[in-house]
């Protein structure tokens, strides 16, 4: 169990690793952005998808504070499953890994819920590596706002 933990968080800190030195390579990224879309924010956009979005921006900010404080309790919102169906913006936005990718991120929102007082600040960024890896795939314009989501942990 504690051999379990320590691989986690070894791999979450050669994660964020990966992130900083991808940071310092502006032009690759910025090459590849250019190849996707864009899905910027925009607060009045009227996709169902981009409603829901909204939704689970808001449900992860108003759980940020109880992850660090180790308080969160009970089960995950309904409203985040309709992830499935909501529909997007532009149909070729949402290809056929879609659905693997909207249940990892369900999964890690459930682990959250699950998670002893001491491991939800990990557990939270396990959620808020999905949004990333999600909008990195994608639509980029929202990795700037989800970036920051993310718990510091102690060295
Ligand atoms: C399964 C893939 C996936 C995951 C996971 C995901 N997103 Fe998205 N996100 C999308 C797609 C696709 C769109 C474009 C939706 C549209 O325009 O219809 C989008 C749009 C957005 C938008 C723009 C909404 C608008 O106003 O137009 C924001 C903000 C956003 N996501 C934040 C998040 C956050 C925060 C998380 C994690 C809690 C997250 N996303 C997780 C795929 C994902």
């Amino acid at each position: 169990m504690a051999s379990k933990l320590l691989a986690f968080l070894l791999l979450l800190f050669f994660f964020i690793a990966c992130n900083q030195i991808k940071k310092e390579d502006d032009s690759t990224e910025q090459t590849k952005n250019d190849s996707l879309k864009t899905c910027s924010m925009n607060p009045n956009g009227q996709s169902e998808l981009a409603e829901l979005m909204r939704q689970m921006q808001g449900h992860i900010n108003s759980i940020r504070d109880a992850s660090i404080a180790g308080t969160i309790s009970g089960e995950m919102p309904d409203f985040l499953n309709t992830i499935h169906t909501a529909k997007p913006t532009d149909s070729t936005m949402v290809d056929s890994e879609f659905d693997s990718r909207a249940d990892e991120y369900l999964e890690s929102v459930k682990n959250l819920y699950h998670r002893n007082p001491e491991s939800q600040k990990i557990a939270f960024n396990t959620m808020v590596s999905k949004c990333q890896s999600c909008h990195e795939h994608y639509c980029p314009g929202p990795l700037v706002v989800i970036k920051k989501m993310y718990i510091p942990l102690q060295p």
